[in-house]
């Protein structure tokens, strides 16, 4: 992960949201991000570009926002940049399909990942 991220300029991370909170495994990564600032927090590989990808079966889209915030500002500690957050919500069943408006979003920002 860390020779993955030393050479990155652009990352796409993936939290479903379990229990109210992002999951466990997104929780380890963020952890593990402990390692990108020094000593005085100050960010040792920053100007990196992130879009996050939050998963939810609660209709309610404002719900977590504080998981998404809290998750957002362990990537800011990392002096990276928050570009754009999808939120995936609701009736998360197969067979499922994406808006229209949240395609164009992943879409828009992944040209300015890149
Ligand atoms: C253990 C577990 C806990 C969950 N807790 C919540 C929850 O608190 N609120 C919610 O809206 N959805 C919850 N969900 C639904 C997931 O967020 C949703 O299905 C998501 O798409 C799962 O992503 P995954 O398929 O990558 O695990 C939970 C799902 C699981 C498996």
């Amino acid at each position: 992960m860390y020779e993955d991220l030393k050479d990155a300029t652009g990352i796409v991370a993936g939290f479903p949201i379990y229990f109210g909170a992002v999951s466990g495994q997104g929780k380890i990564l963020l952890d593990r991000l402990y390692p990108m600032v020094g000593n005085q927090f100050q960010p040792r590989f920053p100007g990196k570009k992130v879009v996050t990808v939050f998963a939810q079966a609660n209709p309610d889209s404002k719900l977590f926002a504080d998981a998404m915030e809290s998750t957002h500002n362990f990537f800011k500690l990392c002096g990276w940049e928050i570009l754009e957050n999808l939120l995936i919500y609701g009736d998360v069943v197969p067979g499922f399909t994406l808006s229209q408006e949240l395609l164009e979003m992943a879409y828009e920002a992944g040209k300015r990942l890149v």
